[in-house]
């Protein structure tokens, strides 16, 4: 077992999870729900290397009291098979991926070899097509065999498939909250397909993660919102698949940053279909989530805000049709980094293992 992490026995029948990326916002918010799992616990986390051996309380004092583990440092340079191996000889055999693409897609194969089950946040396994990779994130793909086996993991709307998956591609934040929105009127036949659907959506800092960046720094987002990642945010690509519209074309993606810490909001404007009016939308949002515990359908006329959702794995969705028009509009709200992120993870990571949807996370 590599240095400074806990002992993988797993007292109180408790199953050992290993996190790569603890030290960043969406590791900080695995530990802090794992640390409260009733099934699950946190056993060994990776850093950076040069984190070895320091608490992660005192990276994340937030933690302080909960989560009081040593992280472990890994290093890249040749140790990605010494760290699995020392897991896997340690009995464990879950892991999730708090980590960029380039890591994560370091760290699967080898996991997967070894008989772990991944969940992985990053995009690296989100395109079902290796060819997109180089438009949509700039590299190629360096598991393109792993793609056609990974579940995406926007849990409810994955159909019972994670309970098999060894590899969950967890959905990106925007996709998260535009696709909860969308793929019920979608569907449903419900969206007029000749006219553009528009997402646009505001996000928080933190989705952007904990890594220092000049245009993040507090005097350059404060008191401002601004558009970025245009024209085509590696975002779109995601929402286009699973929507089946044509990126660019028939949907469009305008991501905005907003200076708040979490929480994610999209507004999505679209034509409905000659004949459906609100009673078909709200039908269509009603039979989609009667038994999604974690989708708050607040019906038309009820907008949603971040601050309804923020700590929660809840996504509050609330929609406009205006019949002169024939024009709908969705909105939904999560908080980035627990629906958007980290508590979508430990869903998943439920329904792959049997456990109930709900367990550990926040409502
Ligand atoms: N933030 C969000 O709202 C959000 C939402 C959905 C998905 N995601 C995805 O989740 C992943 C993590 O995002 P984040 O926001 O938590 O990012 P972050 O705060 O920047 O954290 C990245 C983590 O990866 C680790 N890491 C990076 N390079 C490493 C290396 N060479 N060796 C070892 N560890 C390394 C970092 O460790 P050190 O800092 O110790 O080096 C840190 O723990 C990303 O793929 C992101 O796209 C994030």
């Amino acid at each position: 077992m590599a240095a400074g992490s806990e002992s993988v026995s797993t007292p109180h029948g408790r199953r050992g999870v290993a996190l790569f990326g603890a030290t960043g916002y969406a590791g900080r918010e695995v530990a802090r729900l794992l640390g409260a799992h009733p099934a699950f616990r946190l056993q060994a986390a990776f850093g950076g290397k040069e984190r070895d051996g320091v608490p992660l309380s005192a990276i994340h004092p937030s933690l302080r009291g909960s989560v009081d583990m040593a992280c472990v440092g890994l290093d890249t340079n040749g140790g990605l098979d010494g760290a699995v191996r020392a897991l896997a000889e340690g009995g464990l055999d879950v892991a999730l991926l708090a980590t960029p693409e380039a890591l994560s897609l370091a760290l699967a194969p080898r996991l997967l070899d070894a008989g772990f089950r991944v969940v992985d946040l990053s995009g690296a396994f989100r395109l079902a097509r290796s060819s997109d990779y180089p438009e949509w994130y700039g590299f190629e793909h360096g598991a393109p065999g792993l793609l056609g086996g990974a579940a995406y993991g926007l849990s409810e709307w994955s159909g019972g498939t994670l309970g098999t998956a060894r590899l969950v591609a967890n959905p990106g934040c925007y996709p998260t909250a535009a696709l909860l929105a969308l793929l019920p009127l979608r569907r449903a036949g419900l969206i007029d397909p000749t006219e553009a659907v528009v997402v646009h959506a505001v996000s928080a800092a933190s989705g952007a993660g904990r890594k220092v960046r000049e245009d993040l720094l507090f005097c350059e987002i404060e008191g401002s919102v601004r558009p970025y990642g245009l024209p085509r945010h590696r975002h779109l690509a995601e929402i286009a698949a699973q929507t089946g519209l044509v990126p660019g074309a028939e949907v469009l993606f305008f991501p905005h940053l907003a200076p708040i810490d979490r929480g994610l909001l999209c507004s999505i404007a679209l034509r409905l279909r000659q004949g459906a009016g609100a009673s078909a939308v709200a039908a269509a949002f009603e039979k989609a989530y009667a038994a999604a515990p974690f989708v708050r359908l607040l019906g038309e006329g009820s907008l949603p805000a971040t601050a309804d959702v923020r700590g929660t794995n809840a996504c509050a969705i609330g929609w406009t049709c205006d019949a002169a028009t024939g024009r709908a509009a969705v909105f939904s709200a999560i908080d980035n980094l627990l629906k958007g992120a980290a508590g979508q993870a430990l869903q998943n990571l439920n329904l792959m293992t049997g456990r109930p949807e709900t367990e550990g996370l926040p409502r």
